[in-house]
């Protein structure tokens, strides 16, 4: 039996996806209709042997619930979220639940980052890591471009055997393109290393000179870094779509990859002219002049009318965008609605498509001289653009109702 752990976060990570996260947690952001870890869910549901998801986070379970209710039902697995009572880092909350991971005794589980979009190839690292005796951990990884590879865990390894010889997280200069992907199998017998890592923490703690918290531990740091050249760690190097969803603007390029992948569930029988790839809510009323795609994704209850067209972007359940109006390049918030003839756009931030192996560059919302950069433009929820307007890369909080015509600014 197999099991898979989720990590979310809670409401103090996530910040640089405001405001999408102000009214909805990122995990359950829509990506391609579907929520950001529902698509971890499903690729985990798809193996047999897996029987149990644990979500862990430190989102109140109010946030958490219904979801986790949905999801169960929809993949008949066992689902749980389990709440930290405080963010205790990427390898605090693991170790935190480690009798819930062991319970049943299973043979391994899959450690996964709530904030990453792939087409996970699971099975594939199941068996990559049931074929190495001595594995604790094997973790999938990808090449990045050099520049790029040093904000990611980067990673050293044999070439013949795949032992992962030198860990490095973030490192401050270059020490490889292969990094780390945030998709991990681990063998039970980690918890020990992460025993021992533990109580490292707490010595230094009670010494005065640890974490403020001394249940917080990392997972890359204090648990992946240590095993590196112990021979129990190995890397699985894989060449499938692969980004982190850290900005606004990389929901945008996860849309579009989600949506290629799952053809199957993008939109076959609309009445307009669709430009594929689309997804649309059964529920979204669509006029047939409107023309949506290509990479669009329509939420629940939306109304789009007459000659609206809308490509690249996400827009949320009950928006309703009026005649006329264009979107692109952005995410239009729950319940917010854009008036006749005016024009919502803003600026792909994807990766170089010159540069192989180039990810999205999760860039600040300013630049150094204080400007900010463009990306895609966001309205929040219930947020109304009037009638004949033109907003251009700009952010626009919740609830504003603008009066006028926007570039480049942020609206709060
Ligand atoms: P940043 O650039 O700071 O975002 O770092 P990162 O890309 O290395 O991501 P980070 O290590 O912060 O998070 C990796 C995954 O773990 C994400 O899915 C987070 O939501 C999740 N995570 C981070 N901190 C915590 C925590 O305290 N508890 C739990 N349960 N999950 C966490």
């Amino acid at each position: 039996m197999l099991k898979a752990v989720i990590l979310i976060g809670g409401p103090q990570k996530g910040t640089r996806f405001r405001p999408l996260s102000l009214d909805t947690p990122k995990p359950l952001f829509p990506i391609a209709g579907l929520p950001l870890i529902q698509h971890h869910i499903e690729a985990c549901a798809k193996l047999e042997a897996c029987k149990e998801i644990l979500i862990i986070g430190s989102y109140t379970t109010s946030h958490m619930q219904q979801f986790v209710t949905d999801m169960a039902k929809e993949y008949h697995v066992i689902i749980r979220y389990l709440q930290e009572f405080t963010a205790l880092g990427t390898g605090g909350g693991l170790y935190h639940f480690r009798d819930q991971v062991r319970a049943g005794n299973p043979t391994a589980f899959f450690l996964l980052n709530g904030d990453v979009c792939a087409d996970f190839p699971l099975k594939d690292l199941w068996h990559f890591h049931e074929e190495k005796p001595n594995a604790l951990v094997t973790i999938m990884g990808t090449e990045a471009t050099r520049q790029q590879s040093v904000h990611y865990g980067c990673m050293v390894c044999e070439s013949g055997s795949k032992s992962v010889t030198h860990y490095v997280e973030k490192p401050n200069s270059y020490v490889s393109t292969l990094i780390n992907c945030g998709v991990y199998v681990c063998s039970l017998q980690v918890f020990h290393t992460m025993a021992d890592a533990f109580q490292k923490k707490q010595d230094r703690f009670y010494s005065g000179n640890g974490h403020s918290n001394p249940g917080y531990m990392s997972w890359e740091q204090d648990v992946l870094a240590p095993l590196a050249g112990t021979n129990k760690l190995y890397a699985m190097q894989v060449n499938n779509w692969w980004s982190q969803v850290k900005t606004a603007g990389s929901a945008i390029y996860a849309n579009r990859h989600y949506l290629e992948l799952h053809k199957e569930r993008t939109c076959t029988n609309a009445t307009c002219t669709v430009l594929p790839d689309v997804f649309v809510h059964p529920t979204a009323t669509v006029d047939p002049t409107a023309v949506i795609g290509p990479n669009v994704s329509i939420g629940a209850g939306v109304t789009i009318k007459a000659g609206v067209r809308i490509k690249e972007s996400i827009v949320l359940n009950n928006a309703t965008i009026n005649e006329h109006a264009l979107v692109m390049y952005s995410v239009v918030g729950q319940e917010a609605s854009v008036g006749e003839w005016s024009r919502v756009e803003g600026t792909p931030s994807d990766p170089d498509p010159n540069k192989p192996f180039a990810k999205m560059d999760n860039t600040p919302l300013f630049n150094t001289d204080g400007r900010l950069n463009p990306s895609i433009t966001i309205l929040g929820a219930s947020v109304v653009v009037p009638a004949e307007t033109i907003l251009l890369n700009s952010i626009v909080l919740p609830h504003k109702h603008l009066t006028r015509s926007f570039k480049h600014e942020i609206i709060l």
